[in-house]
């Protein structure tokens, strides 16, 4: 298969991890007969640095042309000042925005050897394998907002459509896992969260009837994901429930640097990305963890190009490089971390065969 992806390298670790991830990409291609292309270009501060914009116009032509887009991360001390005008942070959610990315899948897989770095108790982590989908262009963070003297509001807004196709998208995505959805929301309270469930509650019946829906109230999910994450498949929530619930989820997995995301909508493009961010404090030492930068293309080789084989030897052969004992810094204390090199080595020293 031939495939246009676009490398966004971002700002801090962003660089060093997309560069391993794409040199994973560019193994399973040649091993697999694919014909992958590579294209850059700048986004976050990078971008604020060469052209004064956190989204140059080319970049989002180029990713509106291309096949997926993979993303490290952006931001960093040089660009925080909060009276700055334009802002890294603000070319992600721009991108997000531009493309239609409305359905954030993050799957949570904690692996044994990342136990002990967890703060939950190994016997609750064994066997947990989750994936929340988080609405990720509606909801409060983009309703209108108003500030006075001594006020101030922000506006929480969903439509009967936007709810509709992230709920269908959790359900396609169940069909192909335990066939369980968990809704999350606060219909106790907010009108919002009404309209919600009630969609939820008829897409379900009407569309998905093979799918078993448990709606649950925030607060208890809260609590649940720490007390039996275990009993949970694919958790659909909106938008600031779900960034407050994956940071929550991602403490199961032991380290920020295990985990990848997908960022999908109804086009043809999606956004791939790990969950961490810029990491400034790690930033040019070559000991960045690249392996939820590998996860990510991984899901960008199943959600985007459709290869599922391609896409499970990568997470197998992350599972068996970290059961064998290669750890970056953030998973091993001491001596005996690697290098985001020899990590992304090790990774592709571990395709199963045939890969
Ligand atoms: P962070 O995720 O960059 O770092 C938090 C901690 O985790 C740091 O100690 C870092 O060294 C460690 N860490 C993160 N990723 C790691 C990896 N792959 N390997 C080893 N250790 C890793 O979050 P922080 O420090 O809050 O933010 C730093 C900058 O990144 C800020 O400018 C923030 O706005 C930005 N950011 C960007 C995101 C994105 O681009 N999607 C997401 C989160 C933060
Ligand atoms: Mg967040």
């Amino acid at each position: 298969m031939r495939a246009d992806i676009l490398v966004l390298p971002g700002d801090g670790i962003g660089p060093e991890v997309t560069a391993a991830a794409v040199t994973v990409l560019r193994t399973i291609a040649e091993r697999r007969g694919h014909e992958f292309t590579f294209t850059e270009r700048l986004i976050g501060g990078a971008a604020i640095d060469a052209t004064g914009e956190p989204l140059p116009a080319d970049t989002l032509a180029a990713a509106k042309k291309a096949d997926a887009v993979l993303l490290g991360a952006v931001g960093g001390p040089k660009w925080s000042d909060p009276q700055a005008k334009v802002r890294p942070e603000q070319g992600l959610l721009a991108i997000r925005k531009a493309l239609g990315l409305f359905a954030n899948l993050r799957p949570v897989q904690p692996h044994p050897v990342a136990f002990s770095a967890s703060p939950i108790k190994p016997h609750l982590l064994q066997g947990v394998d989750l994936i929340v989908v988080r609405e990720l262009t509606g909801g409060i963070y983009f309703g209108e907002k108003t500030r006075t003297a001594d006020s101030a509001s922000d506006l929480c807004t969903y439509s009967v459509g936007e709810i509709e196709r992230v709920i269908r998208h959790a359900c396609h995505l169940a069909m192909t896992r335990s066939r369980r959805v968990t809704s999350v929301d606060k219909a106790n309270v907010l009108e919002t969260s009404r309209l919600w469930r009630e969609v939820a509650s008829r897409i379900v019946r009407d569309e998905f009837p093979e799918i078993e829906l448990e709606n649950q109230l925030v607060d208890s999910m809260a609590m649940h994901l720490l007390a039996r994450p275990r009993e949970y498949d694919v958790i659909v929530t909106e938008n600031m429930f779900g960034d407050i619930l994956t940071d929550e989820a991602s403490m199961l997995a032991g380290s920020l640097g295990l985990l990848p995301s997908a960022s999908l909508g109804e086009g043809r493009v999606g956004l791939y990305e790990p969950i961490h961010g810029s990491a400034p404090d790690i930033a040019g030492k070559g000991i960045a963890n690249p392996y939820a930068a590998i996860l990510s293309v991984a899901l960008l080789l199943r959600h985007s190009l459709g290869l599922d084989d391609e896409a499970n030897c990568i997470e197998q052969a992350v599972a068996s490089a970290l059961a064998a004992g290669n750890l970056t810094a953030d998973l091993a204390g001491g001596t005996s971390a690697i290098g985001t090199q020899a990590a992304t080595r090790a990774v592709i020293d571990h395709f199963p065969l045939p890969c």
